[in-house]
């Protein structure tokens, strides 16, 4: 694999890194070892970093800020500020700290969705220096290293990746007499009726129809299977994220393929395969009751999958099997959505390098091997693909890998947020039945174009 980045972009000495490494030139080296400027003994004072990021139900974190301040005593202390669940919560909350140029927080976990925004507003600091002189290439793979890369320069290192994919109740089916999960959106409403009144579950399918920025990677899945697009120039993640913003783009949602996407989630609802609760529905309340054992199907991240063994679960692992998501038709094709976060450095941070160490922690091999152990958080690291243990130990992994290749990024733009907005407010009608699939995807033709003319 070549990187995005031209390696000579790594010519750049980084100098920080060295100082760091060589201990004793800064101040900050010094204090570290103890001694003052003037050669007085003083208490070892360790850097304090504030790093931002959502509640992490499976402990997986914690265990991991616990063992980087371990390993740091002395030198660097993380302190966890907790962020909202929802990334569009969090989103505002850390846009809002970066408007006023705050140096609150120094490191965050970023929705892979915020780069382009956080890159052209300057948020974020530029470590393409810095990532390339740590990783090689081949390192990372290719999707979520696209997801840190804008302008052909990296604002952060790719920590774990994400892609939508289709729980199944493994055993549930096969009681019925259902060999395979469903392919195809007409089999999973026939499978999901049928299971359901052999086995007296309470729903088919449960998925994120909340009006938020889950609702709308569920509505591209349903808009991509169906032959649907949102943005033209967004049709690999090579072109996406080597386009020109400032070149016109072309909003291309207003077709008869993507109504028919968008309907089909409707349909579900009509036709008593989802409850109508679906309209409300984000990543927990779909888990929970999966977990809960009251649903068939559930549409889903793979973190999903680490709280098969957490409390209040009352499901085991080998009642579950994980398929990719349905097909509009037989032949077709089908796309999960591409999610993941990254970590990032608060541009106006005056702890850029103990900041980087976090990085550097959090995104090592042992560190992900154990977050995708403990969480089901699916790594960015080639290489613990290949480990078989791992494989094993989290089975999410293998199909994971191939949804990853296979999923698709949301539209990249600086406008993000604006449009998916948008997007979530269409998708919920829908939902509720206040608006077709059609009348859905010829009103956001107008909403998207006014954003991208009047923003780009
Ligand atoms: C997951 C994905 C993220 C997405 C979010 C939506 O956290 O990793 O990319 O935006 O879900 O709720």
């Amino acid at each position: 694999m070549k990187t995005p980045i031209d390696k000579n972009l790594a010519a750049q000495p980084d100098t920080t890194r060295r100082r760091l490494l060589l201990g004793g030139l800064g101040l900050g080296g010094m204090a570290a070892l103890g001694v003052s400027p003037l050669g007085a003994a003083v208490a070892a004072q360790p850097e304090e970093i504030t790093f931002a990021f959502g509640p992490d139900d499976s402990g997986s974190l914690q265990a991991l800020i616990e063992a980087f301040n371990q390993e740091y005593e002395g030198r660097i202390r993380v302190r966890y500020q907790l962020m909202p669940r929802s990334t569009d919560d969090f989103y505002r909350q850390i846009s809002s700290d970066f408007d006023v140029d705050s140096s609150r927080i120094d490191v965050f976990g970023g929705d892979m969705v915020w780069t382009a925004a956080f890159a052209s507003r300057g948020y974020v600091t530029d470590v393409t220096a810095r990532l390339n002189d740590a990783y090689g290439p081949g390192d990372f793979l290719d999707t979520p290293l696209n997801s840190v890369g804008y302008r052909n320069r990296f604002w952060g290192v790719p920590w774990y990746t994400d892609a939508g994919m289709l729980y199944y109740r493994r055993d549930l089916l096969e009681s019925a007499g259902h060999d395979n999960p469903p392919a195809s959106w007409d089999e999973l409403a026939r499978i999901a009726g049928d299971v359901r009144d052999k086995t007296g579950t309470k729903y088919g399918f449960v998925f994120q129809g909340a009006q938020y920025e889950g609702g709308v990677a569920n509505m591209l899945e349903f808009l991509w299977s169906a032959g649907g697009r949102v943005l033209t120039g967004n049709l690999s993640t090579a072109a996406a994220f080597g386009m020109d913003v400032s070149s016109p783009n072309v909003i291309t949602i207003n077709s008869a393929d993507s109504a028919r996407g968008v309907s089909i989630a409707r349909e579900l609802i009509e036709n008593g395969v989802a409850p109508q609760e679906v309209a409300s529905f984000r990543e927990e309340d779909a888990t929970r009751a999966f977990l809960n054992g009251d649903a068939v199907f559930m549409r889903n991240w793979p973190f999903a999958y680490g709280l098969i063994d957490e409390k209040g679960s009352k499901l085991s692992a080998d009642q579950i099997g994980i398929a990719p998501i349905p097909r509009e038709r037989p032949g077709g094709n089908s796309y999960g959505c591409l999610g993941g976060w990254n970590l990032m450095i608060n541009a106006q941070s005056s702890k850029q390098d103990a900041a980087w160490e976090f990085i550097r922690f959090a995104a090592s091999p042992e560190r992900q091997a154990q977050r995708a152990r403990d969480g089901g958080f699916l790594p960015t690291l080639s290489a613990l693909y290949d480990d078989e243990k791992l494989l094993e130990q989290v089975p999410v992994m293998a199909l994971g890998r191939r949804a990853i290749d296979d999923a698709r990024l949301r539209p990249v733009t600086p406008f993000y947020s604006a449009m998916s907005q948008r997007l979530a407010i269409a998708f919920n009608r829908v939902l509720r039945g206040e608006l077709t699939g059609q009348q859905a995807v010829s009103q956001l033709q107008r909403e998207l174009q006014l954003i991208l003319d009047r923003r780009g």
